[in-house]
């Protein structure tokens, strides 16, 4: 079980406003790519368009578009006035799949189509930047002797400091507010990211948020990190005392009686966002990943992603299996035992299948493989391998990761691909899911081990 006074983080984020679906999944990956075998670095665009993407056939006449803002469009057309909330209608810009300014021979197939579709039939707030860049490791394939290795960089959600929950929130404040919401309860410890995330994006949809933390108030000069966050995002915050997660959650749903007893319209997000609707944001990155492959032509054979509640990888794991396996997804636990964490991602996709009303040609459970090897002693306890690799990554690429899920998740990653024995071959992408607002709170002595050269 996680230690709700260290890092029990449940937290979340925004998107570009106005942006469609099919929109976001094609505007420009922004990082330096880096070069290919035999080409020069500078050969190499910075961004690429969506006239790349799709080789797997569809209408001819169709594309998903290539534009980031459109000209001429007033400035928050899209947003929330703040202080008010975004009304039933402005919780999804409804556009139609392929109406983005087709292009000849281009789209994403069959089985990203339908998923595409079943995604935008979802309530959806845009609340952060989409997509996130892939970022190349050069330096890191240097060291370790091997190509292609990125990062999906999901710690640049665009909204407060980043990180995944921004991608779930969409569709949760969008759920909200298609049942006229006015104010968000969700629940977490002192530094969960989740929290802080929710007042983020309440603050963004012009929504009311409460913050409900098992845990007791910490003295004024003893705020950091994602508790400094929730009091400058204007979060309500209750402090029930160290009770248990159940408690938590029982408590959350008499705060959310007692609010509508009085009049008003509570929605309440429950389980660290990890439910069926929560991971939809990543089915839907899956799909931007697919996108941005394709048009990097990179072809993504191996994606590592973090497993703690479930939530974000079952997402991913769903969407995948949705869009007919193009890659295989390594669930790096950070919490569970194997078979514990495979029972949740199991429950999660049935769940999420019933929600999108989408079956998969391709059975999730086959799709994943989890990897339990990377937890060492337990949820947030940093092994010295979790250590050298945030150094690595700080030192090698500027990349900073924290100490709970990311560092954890990019050490197995890299022991992935660089191993004999499980030797991931191609090019393969890690999901870096962010966590910043933790970090400044995080105690653990910072990373200089004896495995550092
Ligand atoms: C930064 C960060 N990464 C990863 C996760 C794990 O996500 P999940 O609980 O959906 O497995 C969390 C959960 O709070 C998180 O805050």
């Amino acid at each position: 079980m996680r230690d709700s006074r260290t890092c029990d983080n449940r937290l979340r984020g925004i998107r570009r406003p106005g942006a469609s679906l099919a929109e976001r999944l094609v505007t420009a990956p922004s990082t330096r790519l880096g070069a290919r075998p035999g080409e020069r670095l500078e050969e190499r665009p910075d961004t690429v368009q969506a006239a790349e993407l799709g080789k797997h056939g569809g209408k001819p006449e169709e594309s998903l578009g290539t534009h980031a803002i459109r000209p001429g469009e007033p400035l928050g057309r899209h947003g929330a006035r703040p202080r008010q909330p975004l009304g039933r209608h402005a919780a999804r810009p409804r556009q139609p799949l392929g109406s983005h300014g087709a292009r000849p021979g281009k789209s994403l197939g069959t089985h990203a189509a339908r998923l595409l579709t079943a995604l935008e039939a979802r309530p959806r707030v845009p609340l952060g930047h989409f997509p996130t860049p892939l970022t190349r490791l050069n330096n890191i394939e240097r060291y370790l002797g091997r190509n292609h290795l990125y990062l999906k960089r999901d710690d640049l959600t665009g909204v407060s400091l980043g990180g995944n929950k921004v991608r779930g929130l969409e569709y949760l404040l969008g759920e909200a507010v298609s049942l006229g919401a006015d104010v968000v309860i969700t629940g977490g410890g002192l530094q969960s990211n989740l929290c802080s995330l929710t007042a983020a994006a309440c603050a963004k949809a012009g929504l009311r948020c409460m913050l409900v933390h098992n845990d007791t108030r910490p003295e004024s000069d003893a705020i950091a990190g994602n508790m400094l966050l929730n009091t400058v995002f204007g979060a309500q915050e209750v402090f029930l005392g160290p009770v248990s997660e159940e408690e938590r959650a029982a408590a959350m749903d008499d705060f959310a009686a007692r609010l509508r007893s009085q009049g008003s319209v509570p929605y309440v997000i429950h389980n660290g966002a990890s439910t069926p609707v929560g991971a939809l944001g990543y089915v839907e990155a899956a799909l931007e990943l697919l996108a941005q492959s394709e048009a990097m032509e990179l072809h993504f054979q191996h994606v590592a992603i973090v497993g703690a509640m479930g939530g974000t990888a079952s997402g991913l794991v769903f969407g995948a299996a949705a869009l007919g396996a193009p890659f295989h997804v390594h669930v790096i636990s950070v919490e569970y035992p194997e078979g514990e964490l495979r029972r949740r991602i199991a429950d999660l996709t049935a769940g999420i299948e019933d929600v999108l009303g989408l079956r998969p040609p391709v059975s999730p459970a086959d799709v994943m493989t989890i990897h339990d090897r990377y937890l060492g002693e337990g949820y947030a306890i940093p092994t010295p391998e979790s250590r050298e690799t945030a150094r690595l990554l700080a030192v090698q690429e500027g990349i900073i990761l924290e100490n709970v899920y990311t560092s954890k998740t990019v050490a197995g990653f890299l022991d992935l691909v660089g191993r004999e024995d499980t030797r991931l071959d191609g090019p393969a992408a890690c999901f870096h899911t962010g966590g910043m607002g933790a970090l400044f709170a995080q105690s653990h002595p910072w990373p200089f081990c004896r495995l550092c050269p």
